[in-house]
């Protein structure tokens, strides 16, 4: 039996797939000041100009689910920093990363060609060699919606600014933007309720009510195929974590396997797995990438990453005990760990196999600061480890009785 024939628990019947993927888009908005919604507005305005529009159920599905995570190929601040900018002049790498990405997921593959003609313009030579009414309807739409966003500026009163943002689009239309739906989008917006939507604390639970009949119900596969997906965006981040998430995933696996977990409950470990480091996208590439020590701020950053992998995981509604397994990986029995600072009596089999997983893949691993350790200093830290109360001392002798058979999954790994 593979992973994926095997089921990971139904999530609550109350979870659509449209709250699991407006929740895990979280990850892709994180700026300096927290956490943006960039990817959830533009789903919004793309649903709004899609309704006007009166595509069918199947289109709007498109629509929302290449919008929810049309720029899954930016895992670095400095390239979010330079989309930001309205015109920015080469947006093509983002797509075409996100088009590679989405083509690997069963569920998303259908989408992909949307997000690759995401920044298309409607009358000039695009990287997808493709213009005006062969870009497909959804990336024209996904466009727009995305560049009236960038426009929103969030320290000025959203009805103050209307005006201006729609001056703005209007001069690009029929060159950049299809000249349709920019009046499209003139005349919906004349609702102050648009506007109003966009920056509302309610939009989240708006876009998951959001009548997608044709989407498909949220189950194992769906999970799993999401956990992938966001994966792959998470180690992007960075050269040298480029297969840290699956390498956690399929240690950790091996190991629930090892210590008597249900095959349910090995393939709940192995979507932990593929997301313990969700929250990491919240960290600056140049604290990840520092290649000397970290100073206390910088590591106080560090520490984030798990308490968002826990809080957007709740906010996805993963079945329990997925966001605990998943996040608390950096925790220790000793309650050194951060940043929940459990302790033993906190910390179950799962958390505890999966914070092993985590120390024993990272060691194997090049770092900007130090080459990937050979096996007998993994050994030494993971004893020291034990000893010094950090981590179960049963766990680590799972692993090391399985060091051979990791190293050898370690290496199918690309
Ligand atoms: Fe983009
Ligand atoms: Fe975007
Ligand atoms: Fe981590």
């Amino acid at each position: 039996m593979t992973t994926t024939e095997r089921t990971i628990g139904v999530p609550p019947p109350e979870m659509s797939l449209n709250h699991l993927m407006a929740s895990l888009s979280f990850c892709l908005d994180f700026v300096s000041q927290g956490l943006d919604r960039h990817h959830q507005r533009v789903t919004f305005t793309s649903l709004v100009l899609a309704e006007a529009l009166g595509l069918t159920n199947a289109d709007k599905a498109a629509v929302f689910t290449a919008g929810i995570v049309h720029d899954a190929g930016v895992s670095s601040w400095r390239e979010k920093s330079t989309l930001k900018q309205f015109d920015v002049d080469t947006p093509w790498d983002h797509c075409q990363r996100g088009f590679d990405l989405l083509r690997g997921t069963s569920l998303l593959a259908p989408v992909a060609e949307i997000v690759l003609c995401h920044h298309d313009r409607w009358a000039a030579d695009n990287r997808s060699g493709k213009s005006g009414r062969d870009i497909p309807l959804a990336a024209r739409i996904i466009h727009l919606a995305d560049r009236v966003d960038v426009l929103l500026e969030p320290s000025i009163y959203v009805l103050y600014q209307r005006e201006n943002i729609l001056a703005a689009i209007a001069r690009l239309a029929g060159r950049v933007f299809d000249p349709d739906l920019v009046s499209l989008l003139t005349e919906v917006s004349s609702r102050e309720s648009f506007w109003l939507d966009l920056t509302s604390p309610f939009l989240l639970r708006r876009l998951s009510e959001y009548p997608l009949p044709s989407l498909a119900p949220t189950n194992s596969q769906v999970l799993l195929d999401l956990s992938n997906l966001f994966a792959g965006i998470i180690d992007a981040k960075s050269p040298f974590t480029h297969r840290h998430s699956r390498g956690v995933a399929q240690a950790a696996e091996t190991l629930a396997a090892d210590m008597g977990f249900s095959v349910e409950e090995q393939a709940r470990v192995r979507v932990a797995g593929l997301l313990h480091d969700l929250g990491k996208l919240s960290v600056p590439d140049e604290i990840l990438e520092k290649p000397g020590p970290l100073t206390p701020a910088e590591f106080a950053v560090i520490r984030q990453h798990t308490y968002y992998t826990y809080h957007i995981l709740r906010e996805a509604g993963s079945p329990d005990p997925i966001p605990a397994w998943a996040a608390y990986h950096h925790e220790k029995l000793n309650g050194s760990g951060y940043p929940f600072h459990l302790d033993a009596s906190q910390l179950s089999p799962g958390a505890r196999l999966m914070a092993v997983a985590d120390t024993f893949t990272a060691l194997r691993e090049d770092r900007p600061y130090r080459p990937g350790m050979p096996r007998p200093q993994i050994e030494k830290i993971m004893e020291e480890q034990v000893e010094s109360g950090a981590f179960d001392p049963t766990v680590v002798d799972v692993l090391l009785a399985n060091y051979r058979h990791l190293e050898e999954l370690w290496a199918t790994l690309q």
